[in-house]
């Protein structure tokens, strides 16, 4: 009888152990962060609720899901250094232990942009323009302080965002008015200086308009020539239904990869919501009045709109999939629907659809459906 019920429970052990095991390989083959392991990382955007520990049920997926994080707001200049000389880094403190509690791999985001800039970084005591060198000085200081602060823990920098416009014209930012093209090269040569491990990045939006791109390459070139480390170019990949074409998206793809620099999908997001006066790109500085024919989905997202976007997205993964030789990182902007800054953008108080996780943090049917489609490539 003992042999029995000893034989009984050793079986009950097993058999719990093996479903416990079970259960876990089920899990982990349903990671995106496994399933894209050999081709690319794959990451989100953490806001404050998730670095503060606030929001659990993001920060569980983050750790469950992806190997990357980019801050959505925390390390811009306008909060790292709201006033010159006074650095606030808690947040941005506590979102790099994060990353480095959970192994994964951390990007920050952004040292040089000419949007979420402090005022005083640009004037003078009477409220003017500095002078070239003064804002030289400032951007150097800046660069320095935050990028050595976080050296070695910090693998890759976006050095400077959205410099180049739609027909691939300078962007007219107080820097390049200041300083000139120029402050390119120096944010690039700082940042290099503080950290010589760091990858660096120049980031920019709607990257599949030929002339931006094309103004982009140049951007790139230009580094290159000073002979400054840039790594990658980061195609942010703020889609709508209907814009960019995959085609459209993979031609400059192929012409940033042509450069010898890595390419980045930085900032993937998928409005499901309609657009207007063919109004597209990421610029935060936009901004329409709401009206109720922008807004159709407020209660709930229609079957046949979700497989439209579900669709829409893996006809993009396929691309980054072929390409993943060129792509070393692929981030989603945020991590549920209601995380989103397209909620909010261009017109304020809508309800978008645009990422892989719902409002109740359920991964949707397109989570499944990309880590399927990783074992075609
Ligand atoms: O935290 C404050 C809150 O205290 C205040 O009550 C509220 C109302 O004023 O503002 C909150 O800050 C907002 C912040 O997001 C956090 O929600 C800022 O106003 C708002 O401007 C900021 O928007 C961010 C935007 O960049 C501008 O920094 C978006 O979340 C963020 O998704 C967006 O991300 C940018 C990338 O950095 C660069 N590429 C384009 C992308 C989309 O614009």
């Amino acid at each position: 009888m003992q042999v029995l019920k000893k034989t009984l429970m050793i079986t009950t052990v097993c058999c719990f152990a093996l479903t416990a095991c079970k259960k876990s390989v089920i899990e982990e083959s349903n990671r995106l962060a496994n399933a894209f392991a050999d081709k690319f990382l794959i990451g989100t955007a953490m806001n404050s609720l998730q670095i503060f520990d606030l929001d659990t049920l993001g920060t569980d997926i983050i750790k469950k899901q992806f190997n990357a994080i980019v801050p959505e707001n925390c390390m811009k200049s306008m909060y790292l250094q709201p006033e010159e000389g006074k650095f606030f880094f808690d947040e941005a403190d506590k979102y790099v232990a994060f990353g480095e509690a959970n192994n994964l791999w951390i990007t920050g985001h952004c040292l040089v942009w000419h949007s979420q800039a402090p005022r005083w970084l640009f004037a003078d005591e009477n409220g003017n323009d500095v002078s070239r060198e003064t804002l030289i000085e400032r951007m150097r200081n800046h660069i320095t302080t935050v990028v050595s602060r976080y050296k070695g823990r910090i693998k890759g920098w976006d050095v400077v965002n959205e410099a180049i416009m739609d027909d691939g014209s300078w962007r007219q930012s107080k820097f390049y008015q200041i300083i000139g093209e120029d402050f390119i090269n120096l944010a690039f040569q700082f940042a290099h200086e503080a950290d010589p491990d760091a990858e660096l990045y120049y980031n920019d939006y709607s990257t599949a308009i030929e002339a931006k791109c094309q103004g982009i390459v140049n951007v790139v070139k230009s580094i290159q020539a000073k002979g400054l480390r840039i790594d990658a170019v980061g195609m942010q990949g703020h889609l709508n239904m209907d814009s960019p074409t995959v085609e459209e998206f993979e031609k400059s793809l192929l012409a940033f990869a042509d450069l010898g620099v890595k390419v980045m999908v930085t900032e993937l997001d998928l409005t499901v919501l309609p657009g207007f006066n063919n109004f597209t790109g990421a610029d935060v500085s936009a901004n329409f009045d709401f009206k109720a024919e922008l807004d159709p989905y407020s209660d709930s997202l229609p079957d046949q709109v979700a497989l439209e976007q579900q669709n829409r997205y893996v006809d993009f993964f396929k691309l980054f999939l072929k390409h993943h030789d060129k792509i070393s990182r692929v981030t989603l902007w945020g991590v549920t629907d209601n995380d989103s800054w397209r909620n909010g953008w261009p017109v304020p108080g809508r309800t978008d659809y645009a990422l892989l996780f719902d409002r109740n943090y359920q991964p949707k049917p397109v989570v499944a459906e990309l880590i399927k489609l990783t074992k075609q490539y």
